[in-house]
């Protein structure tokens, strides 16, 4: 299908499952050859890396921690404007190699906040991995070390990602056609 409603909003076919497909076995196939030897630790951002995580991880060869992180917005404070709290790192990262799984990066604020907040637990070394990124609103921040799928600046959903919520479960990504 080509066109999909979600909610109230219309959307149409922008990545499919084989291209979502090939990209995340390039990404590990690509980590496979640069991470091999090291100590590492992934970690997922939910809920919209849940999919990339449960894919691309089948594909990594050697051995690794796999964990989850929430990000949550403060509670009772309005000052600390967008600015979220990461939470559900159980897992020891000092001097590991931690490499952080985000569905997408728009403007990069939320993986700067990540990173900011990950430093002050001592890993060795941080490598950014994102299935989508929109190059043309990322402008304050660096590359990520590793990306999927280069795309417009549409809003997206599917294979993770929501709109309102919704979409999650669709295998293939869809762009907002009137956004
Ligand atoms: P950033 O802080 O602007 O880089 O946005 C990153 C976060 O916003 C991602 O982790 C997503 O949760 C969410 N996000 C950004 N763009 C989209 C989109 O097009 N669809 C769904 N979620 C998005
Ligand atoms: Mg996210």
């Amino acid at each position: 299908m080509d066109k999909i409603r979600i909610v109230d909003k219309e959307f149409r076919l922008l990545v499919s499952s084989a291209k979502i497909r090939e990209s995340v076995i390039r990404m590990a196939d690509q980590m496979n050859k640069d991470l091999h030897g090291r100590n590492v630790i992934f970690l997922g951002i939910l809920n919209g890396a849940f999919m990339f995580v449960s894919d691309l991880i089948r594909r990594i060869e050697f051995e690794c921690q796999i964990s989850f992180l929430k990000l949550a917005t403060y509670e009772g404070s309005s000052s600390s404007g967008s600015i979220k709290r990461l939470i559900g790192l159980d897992e020891d990262i000092s001097d590991k190699t931690v490499v952080i799984l985000e569905d997408i990066i728009d403007t990069g604020f939320t993986i700067d906040s990540i990173l900011k907040q990950l430093k002050g637990y001592g890993p060795g070394d941080i490598k950014i991995a994102a299935l989508l990124f929109k190059p043309g609103s990322f402008d304050r921040y660096s590359k990520p070390h590793y990306i999927g799928i280069e795309i417009p600046d549409n809003f997206v959903a599917g294979y993770g990602l929501d709109y309102k919520g919704y979409g999650r479960n669709l295998k293939d990504i869809y762009a907002m056609t009137d956004d």
